[in-house]
């Protein structure tokens, strides 16, 4: 591999290159030829076991945009960003099939170390995960995977991720106590600090807000909406209103009688929502099935 960024020998201090985005909302999303692609996956089909939960999948993600994930339950969404940070084969026996490519590395390389690429690559969940500790801890965590800083800079990591994940002040004077204590909206933006404290380029997101109420669901949207700018983001959604709010691309998939799950459809998130081309697309989004 040409870039060192995912091996074993960790260069930690690398600063993010990051595009320029827009602000979205069904705004027309930057041409493809304007961005830079982030992940590059081709011909990607995944297995469990014997059972094919997804194929041939071909996408971009761009640098620097939020990409949402849409389709009916059972499609493959989770399975699709799970093989992106290879999650995936924590579930046992399973088969990857095609090439994922980060910034242009293989990331099935057998020299990539997995600590490296997911913390390149961080993962937030659709239930909250925080780690019984407490919550200074939970955002440390993955910077203590690699080693230890100096109090005062780990402070100021803690406190960064915390801001940035628009928590810290509601917990600034209990960063000591344990994450369990913290709401159900709190403990999901203390996730994603604990996934933005390792500075990952890419911010995979399966459902965040799905065991969030009203309000919790605003502020983890309006998250999103500011560290668009910085990170590149995929998120899963089976929120219509969500997927047309947060993000500038759209990829849809589903299966039918004769595929299981597929990208049916992928483009700036105006055009697949106001002008999709596939009639599945349009029938998923106007709430006709799934
Ligand atoms: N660990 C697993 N072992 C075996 N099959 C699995 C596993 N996880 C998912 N599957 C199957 O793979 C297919 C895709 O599942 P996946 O969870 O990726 O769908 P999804 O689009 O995320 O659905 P949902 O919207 O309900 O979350 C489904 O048929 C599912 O039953
Ligand atoms: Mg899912």
């Amino acid at each position: 591999m040409n870039d060192p960024q995912l091996e074993t020998t960790p260069s930690e201090t690398e600063e993010l290159t990051l595009s320029q985005t827009k602000s979205g909302r069904l705004e027309p999303a930057p041409e493809p030829n304007e961005l830079v692609t982030a992940m590059k996956v081709r011909d990607l089909s995944f297995y469990y076991g014997t059972f094919k939960a997804i194929e041939g999948i071909n996408i971009d993600i761009y640098e620097g945009q939020v990409t949402a994930m849409i389709g009916p339950s059972g499609c493959g969404k989770s399975t699709f960003i799970k093989v992106l940070n290879r999650i995936s084969e924590l579930e046992g026996q399973v088969k990857v099939e095609g090439t994922v490519e980060f910034f242009g590395q293989n990331i099935y390389d057998p020299k990539v170390n997995l600590n490296r690429l997911r913390r390149q690559i961080g993962m937030v969940f659709q239930k909250p995960n925080p780690f019984p500790i407490s919550i200074y801890d939970n955002v440390a965590y993955g910077i203590r995977l690699f080693g230890r800083k100096p109090k005062v800079e780990m402070d100021e990591i803690v406190e960064t991720a915390l801001k940035s994940a628009a928590l810290w002040g509601e917990v600034k004077d209990k960063l000591n106590k344990s994450a369990l204590g913290l709401s159900g909206g709190q403990q999901q933006r203390l996730c994603i600090a604990r996934a933005l404290a390792v500075k990952p380029k890419v911010l995979l997101m399966d459902e965040p807000c799905s065991a969030l109420d009203p309000i919790a669901t605003m502020k983890v949207e309006e998250l999103i909406e500011s560290l668009r700018h910085e990170f590149t983001i995929a998120i899963v959604t089976h929120n219509m209103q969500q997927a047309s709010r947060v993000s500038s691309y759209t990829a849809f998939f589903s299966t039918d009688e004769s595929r299981v799950g597929h990208l049916v459809e992928f483009g700036p998130t105006s055009q697949i929502f106001l002008q999709a081309k596939h009639p599945r697309t349009r029938e998923y989004i106007e709430g006709r099935f799934g």
